[in-house]
């Protein structure tokens, strides 16, 4: 809901626990009074004070009042050069060198519904569900209007935000920082939480107060990167899973940004998030206009938890868009940890025929079906398969799977070249590198232009001749190395600060066309498992493979720093062999199952090499797969537990959204000897109903399951529990 009091200038956006306010004061300069739980509204400008700082300038409309300063007062959309020497949200250069950015209120429109981003990633709401409010900024002198977007989504708690630059002058201006997000936050001590990591061990929550300066994460890699997700938070120092205020900021995007926050010499709080700075310079000619990516907001009054619930609701209901969202994912099992590269199509169909017979319902040809691809080294770009290897072809073998009643995925990495490929022989000025430089490799690999609309219209047709030419119900949509040599034969020197953005929006636009093209296809994402595990992604592919470690012990910290913001039912997660390939630990298979349950759901290894009785372990957890999986698609997501060095267990719990149905997964920690008796106290239960537990004879009450715990039996070394609540 949004209350606009017109002749005060202030818009007030109520959701069902928050509010967020923002005035234009009298000098124009677009204020931000509050964000935080919900108020009754009113002016909360009240709350900002004024006092004459030393070397905090004074903008011309106040003439000598030295208590009026743009470097003291709380910014929506901060510009720069100007007298704010905090996070700019704006930096521009005009014709004349200039590098002034100084905006005015204008003007504000406001529709039922949710805007819409042209070419990018956004939460999507009819009037039901969201509405807009645009409000219209001006430098007047530099002739540059901002357009700031609001979504208001009040049953979420979401507030999303982008903008939109304009150039209204006759002279071309140039962008070197458009920020999504500008948050500030007065005389508040608060703590940032990152969350971060590298290949195979993405996502660690990390906290800490902040300091006086600049603390920021952010990417350069050209991927949203493995090493800090674009989704970081702020909190109050006591604050913790059901306790305190905190605030969630999310980037969609999928390339290079920057998440800063900055605290001031005031002991005030900024949180800038938008794309990178580095090597970003837009040329905006006479009449052009950018959007920044869109940048989603929830702030929870009552601990981590409840934000991370309202986020997960906001993803499965607002931002997912396809038709899997409703409908239950097959069981798959993927080639890649089974085989690697070493296969043929008898091997593959000894596999499916050994998968299907356990209940597994898709199968997966990961890497190694293309080209002359018996490596890493070969073969991107020549997406056509491998006779050698297939010799029927990928429609010979998919009618196969088929046959075995199972469907049929395969693998790509569209994105990028082998200098060993038939495209790179063809096309070697498609890749991004700056003439004459020799190359930057990684995985072997270089990296295809998509800045260019022939490079994707040639992958957007090799691809759909591919899935033309058999019955492809999944891909798996890779990209395996960060972007270096960014630099774009079919751009002039003065715009190479365009390609970091470009690339993303080229990556983007190809998906949308091979997802409009083949709306029944499901697209998972993935980076070497969770390099681009963001908001972006998930706007295109509802699913994006978590890691590529897929030990069950590293899973547990890794998927539950990726539970923050995102929900289970996008994190790919697959139970693999043991040892593990990345640790070389040995998990029970209940265990593995357990936590990939908790995710997508699937195997990569090789099933008909296990035991009789792991196979019916394997029976057993497809059955349990298929009785979990509304719950845990649909249902609430509670952290019981952090995953602990300590050896103590760590706890998750699903949740229906009537409370009258829950699963309580656990796996404990390393075994030491005199073990303590311990308990897990659940939550999101309803205390006054009462649970029947899987195996115990005796119902209990929620509030003792809530407030006393539920005792729990001692168990072995990263053993498993999971047991279905039922409301009697
Ligand atoms: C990446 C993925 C893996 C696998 C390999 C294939 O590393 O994350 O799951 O698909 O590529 O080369």
């Amino acid at each position: 809901m949004m209350i606009l009091e017109n002749e005060k200038r202030i818009f007030t956006l109520q959701t069902r626990n928050t509010t967020y306010q923002i005035k234009a004061d009298e000098n124009g300069v677009l204020l931000h009074t509050y964000y935080g739980p919900r108020l009754r509204g009113g002016d909360l400008s009240r709350l900002i004070r004024y006092a004459d700082r030393g070397f905090s300038p004074n903008p011309n409309e106040v003439g000598n009042n030295r208590t009026y300063s743009l470097d003291t007062l709380p910014q929506e959309y901060s510009g720069s050069g100007a007298g704010d020497f905090r996070l700019p949200s704006l930096e521009l250069e005009l014709a004349d060198g200039s590098h002034v950015a100084d905006l005015r209120y204008v003007s504000y429109r406001q529709q039922r519904g949710k805007y819409d981003l042209e070419g990018l990633p956004a939460f999507f709401g009819g009037e039901a569900a969201a509405d807009t409010l645009v409000i219209t900024l001006e430098d007047a002198a530099a002739q540059v209007r901002v357009e700031l977007f609001y979504g208001v989504f009040e049953e979420l708690d979401l507030i999303t935000r982008a903008a939109r630059i304009v150039n209204q002058g006759d002279q071309p201006v140039r962008l070197y920082r458009a920020a999504s997000l500008c948050l500030d936050f007065s005389g508040l001590p608060l703590e940032f939480i990152t969350f971060d990591g590298g290949h195979v061990k993405e996502r660690k929550l990390n906290r800490a107060p902040l300091r006086p300066g600049i603390q920021s994460v952010g990417s350069i890699r050209g991927i949203s990167s493995h090493q800090h997700n674009p989704f970081v938070m702020l909190c109050e120092p006591g604050a913790d899973e059901d306790h305190g205020t905190c605030y969630g900021a999310a980037l969609l995007y999928s390339g290079n940004f920057e998440a800063a926050a900055e605290r001031s010499q005031f002991e005030d709080v900024r949180l800038t998030m938008g794309i990178h700075p580095f090597h970003f310079a837009w040329t905006l000619e006479p009449g052009q206009a950018f959007t920044t990516p869109e940048a989603a907001l929830i702030c929870s009054p009552s601990g981590f938890g409840q934000m991370s619930r309202q986020f997960h609701r906001a993803i499965r209901t607002h931002l997912l868009r396809d038709v899997w969202r409703d409908r239950r994912k097959p069981v798959q099992v993927n080639s890649w940890e089974a085989f690697y590269f070493d296969y043929d199509q008898e091997r593959l169909l000894r596999f499916a025929k050994e998968s299907a017979q356990l209940g597994v319902e898709m199968f997966v040809l990961d890497d190694g079906w293309f080209g002359r691809r018996n490596s890493d080294s070969s073969s991107l770009g020549d997406w056509w398969a491998n006779e050698e290897k297939l010799p029927d072809g990928l429609s010979g073998l998919s009618r196969e799977i088929n046959a075995l009643g199972m469907e049929f995925g395969l693998w790509i990495e569209p994105e990028m070249v082998s200098e060993d490929s038939q495209l790179y022989q063809t096309h070697p000025d498609w890749v991004l590198n700056p003439a004459g430089r020799p190359y930057t490799r990684g995985r072997s690999q270089l990296v295809l232009d998509y800045t260019r609309e022939e490079v994707r219209e040639y992958i957007f047709q090799t691809l759909q001749k591919l899935l033309e030419t058999a019955r492809i119900s999944y891909l798996k949509w890779d990209m395996n190395r960060a972007l270096t040599q960014v630099w774009s034969a079919a751009l002039p020197a003065g715009r190479q600060g365009e390609v970091y953005h470009r690339y993303v929006l080229g990556v983007y636009d190809l998906l949308e066309r091979i997802r409009q093209a083949n709306p029944h296809t499901l697209i998972e994402g993935c980076s070497g498992g969770g390099g681009r595990f963001d908001m972006g992604m998930l706007y295109y592919t509802p699913q994006i493979w978590c890691s590529d470690n897929t030990d069950a012990i590293d899973r547990l910290s890794i998927q539950y720093g990726t539970s923050f913001a995102y929900p289970p039912a996008t994190m790919g997660a697959h139970v693999s062999a043991v040892p593990n390939e990345q640790t070389g630990r040995s998990v029970p298979l209940e265990t593995r199952g357990a936590v990939a349950l908790s995710g997508t759901f699937g195997y990569e290894m090789d099933l008909g090499a296990l035991s009789d009785q792991e196979k019916a372990v394997v029976v057993q957890q497809i059955q349990d797969y298929r009785e979990s999986y509304t719950l845990i698609q649909t249902g609430d997501y509670y952290r019981l537990s952090a995953p602990s060095p300590d050896g103590a267990p760590t706890a998750w719990l699903h949740v229906s959204q009537d409370r009258r149905t829950a699963l309580l997964c656990l796996v404990s920690g390393q075994v030491h000897a005199g073990p303590p008796f311990r308990q897990v106290k659940l939550k999101g239960l309803d205390p006054a109903l009462s649970y029947r537990l899987t195996g115990d004879d005796m119902p209990w009450p929620g509030d003792v399951l809530m407030q006393a715990g539920y005792p729990l039996p001692m168990l072995g070394e990263y053993e498993c529990l999971r047991l279905w609540l039922k409301a009697e």
